[in-house]
């Protein structure tokens, strides 16, 4: 059965996630935009009960406070909002609602956490080797380092890697996204990359994300669930 689905955030990431929407079992019977998202309501819903959330950082706290009080399960990819979190979990806990959110619905990229934390532990018994994180993305991305990079850096760090660790990030033409980790010693370079081909790939895992989250309360990252989504869908 096909679910109506609200878009929060109507910009390169919403038009996407409309397009694959029924593929995923979803139609769009709401848009919201810096325009028109303070009538966000039951009402503007009309009849959603599932958001998907791709806005801006400074606008992302303020929409899924509104979404979790009117009870509305909700995706959210934007990135740069994370110092939120414990707020917005009080309100979704308190709305007996649900929320997922991840600064990278990729598959891919979620594998390459685990790829980079295992390199990260195998490495930090060797201090010899430095670490440096790097990514690209496109100029309008508002959010640097990209909250992805960030992601890779705490993966490393709690891996047990404790060395220098140096983060950079550069913003230029319609890059889609690049990632990438190294460890370099006196004797040799290890780089691990992972580049998107598209904006495809966030988008299925947005939807996917969703279908997953039907049934569910509570708060949960895209990490922790993406082993239990099907891999059909997954690629871009
Ligand atoms: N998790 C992932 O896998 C993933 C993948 C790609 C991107 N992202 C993140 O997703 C976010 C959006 O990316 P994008 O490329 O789609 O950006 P975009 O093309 O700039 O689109 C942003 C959209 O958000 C809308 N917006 C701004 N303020 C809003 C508000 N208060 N309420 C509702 N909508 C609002 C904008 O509307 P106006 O045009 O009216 O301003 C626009 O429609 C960014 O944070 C990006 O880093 C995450």
């Amino acid at each position: 059965m096909s679910l109506p689905l609200a878009i929060v955030g109507h910009g390169k990431m919403g038009r996407l996630v409309e397009q694959l929407a029924p593929a995923h079992g979803f139609h769009v019977v709401a848009r919201f935009t810096s325009a028109n998202s303070v009538s966000l309501s039951e009402r503007t819903l009309a009849g959603a009960a599932t958001a998907i959330e791709f806005s801006a950082p400074s606008a992302a706290p303020d929409n899924l406070r509104r979404l979790a009080s009117l009870g509305v399960r909700t995706v959210s990819g934007t990135t740069g909002w994370y110092d939120h979190l414990p707020e917005i979990r009080k309100s979704v806990e308190a709305a007996r609602s649900a929320l997922l959110y991840g600064p990278n619905f990729s598959v891919g990229v979620n594998l390459f956490f685990q790829i980079v934390a295992r390199a990260a532990a195998l490495l930090s018994a060797h201090p010899e080797y430095e670490a440096w994180g790097w990514e690209i993305h496109h100029s309008a991305k508002k959010d640097a380092p990209s909250g992805t990079l960030k992601k890779l850096a705490e993966e490393i760090h709690a891996a047990g890697y404790s060395g220098p660790l140096h983060l950079a990030a550069n913003r230029a033409g319609s890059h889609t996204g690049t990632h990438e980790v190294g460890f370099d010693s006196p004797a040799d370079t290890i780089t691990l990359r992972h580049t998107a081909r598209s904006r495809e790939g966030y988008a299925h895992g947005a939807l996917q994300a969703a279908r997953w989250l039907q049934q569910k309360k509570g708060v949960y990252e895209f990490r922790e669930i993406v082993s239990e989504l099907g891999a059909a869908k997954s690629s871009p």
